[in-house]
């Protein structure tokens, strides 16, 4: 699947910046493949326009923020955040015609990220309760690219084959390659939950972030797949210490993924630093980031072309629920042409 080809992914939610990259100047960001120009209006709420100026086609994310608008860099016409055109420094006398303006996209700001819909919204911004929680605390985690498309990180995400494998030198129990049944699975009307437990080994790191000095330990995890390319795993150990993890996969564009991850725990800081937290998370990401930019990003939805096997579950049945979203709105799956090379 090509996911800048598929419109009905235009009409998702997706987290695209921390909202604190807003604070003094515009940026840009792609997302599908639509390049946008992302600031703070005079009430402080995020805006998304088209990063494209309808006179000479300048990047609006090279200008300034002026008073809640953004300004041009080119010529200094000036934009507010509906995409309306209200200032024309070389015809102050003249009426602005209505022509001159620059398609707005939705836009807001949730979890300390700004979020974009570029087209009416089918599901609203997952709902995440710990977020809201004091009992929680925020940690962000991880803002960068990866070479990889979001449907191999989602399916990545509750795959309880690899970390056997990848993640043999931080939690992944490599003399055990034969990952336990989920306890429950439930597909959910826009994605799936699954909820299993899965045993691990402690790196030291680990044992202070657990705050235990037990070299092995149970994961009780619930990984929640949010249709297309969010998750949240929340993963609750013996000493009852929660950890969530939500990853965002926003999709710049065919190739590459924009990685957006924070973490909420119910510790306090002078408990586990987030230093640490970030420190063994990142271990982690990395293992599976080397992993994952060397798959293809043309992800098949069709069960022929990949082969499969019976842990492969939740990553079938997404395949399965984004084909049959682009069938009830009577898209194809668009692909490279066949003979394109595979990477
Ligand atoms: S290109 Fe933007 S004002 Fe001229
Ligand atoms: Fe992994």
């Amino acid at each position: 699947m090509l996911v800048t080809q598929q419109p009905i992914l235009r009409r998702f939610w997706y987290p695209v910046m921390p909202i604190a990259q807003l604070q003094t100047a515009p940026q840009s960001f792609q997302l599908l493949g639509q390049p946008l120009v992302l600031w703070l209006d005079a009430a402080r709420n995020p805006v998304a326009l088209d990063d494209r100026c309808c006179h000479r086609t300048a990047r609006l994310s090279q200008g300034s923020v002026v008073a809640g608008n953004v300004r041009c860099p080119y010529h200094g016409w000036t934009f507010d955040g509906t995409g309306t055109c209200i200032e024309v420094p070389q015809c102050p006398d003249r009426p602005i015609p209505k022509t001159y303006r620059v398609p707005a996209f939705r836009c807001t700001e949730r979890y300390g990220y700004v979020w974009v819909c570029l087209a009416d919204p089918l599901t609203p911004i997952p709902d995440i309760p710990e977020a809201i929680d004091p009992h929680f605390r925020q940690i962000p985690q991880f803002y960068e690219p990866w070479r990889c498309a979001g449907l191999r990180l989602m399916e990545n995400s509750f795959d309880n084959a690899h970390p056997q494998f990848v993640h043999a030198k931080t939690f992944g129990l490599a003399q055990e390659p034969v990952p336990p049944d989920p306890d429950e699975f439930e597909e959910t009307p826009w994605g799936l939950r699954m909820k299993y437990i899965l045993p691990v080994f402690n790196l030291d790191v680990q044992k202070q972030n657990l705050q235990t000095q037990e070299t092995r330990t149970v994961r009780m995890s619930e990984g929640t797949w949010f249709m297309p390319f969010i998750r949240t795993l929340k993963i609750t150990y013996p000493t009852g210490l929660i950890h969530i993890i939500f990853t965002a996969a926003t999709p710049i564009d065919d190739r590459t993924s924009q990685i957006i991850q924070f973490c909420l725990r119910n510790d306090t800081e002078a408990e586990v630093s987030a230093e640490n937290v970030i420190a063994f998370d990142r271990a982690v990401t990395l293992e599976d980031k080397n992993i994952l930019e060397g798959t293809h990003y043309d992800v098949p939805l069709n069960m022929r072309e990949e082969q499969h096997m019976t842990t492969d579950k939740p990553g079938i049945v997404m395949r399965h629920k984004l084909a049959a979203l682009l069938r009830s709105h009577g898209e194809t799956e668009q692909r490279l042409p066949s003979q394109s090379p595979l990477c």
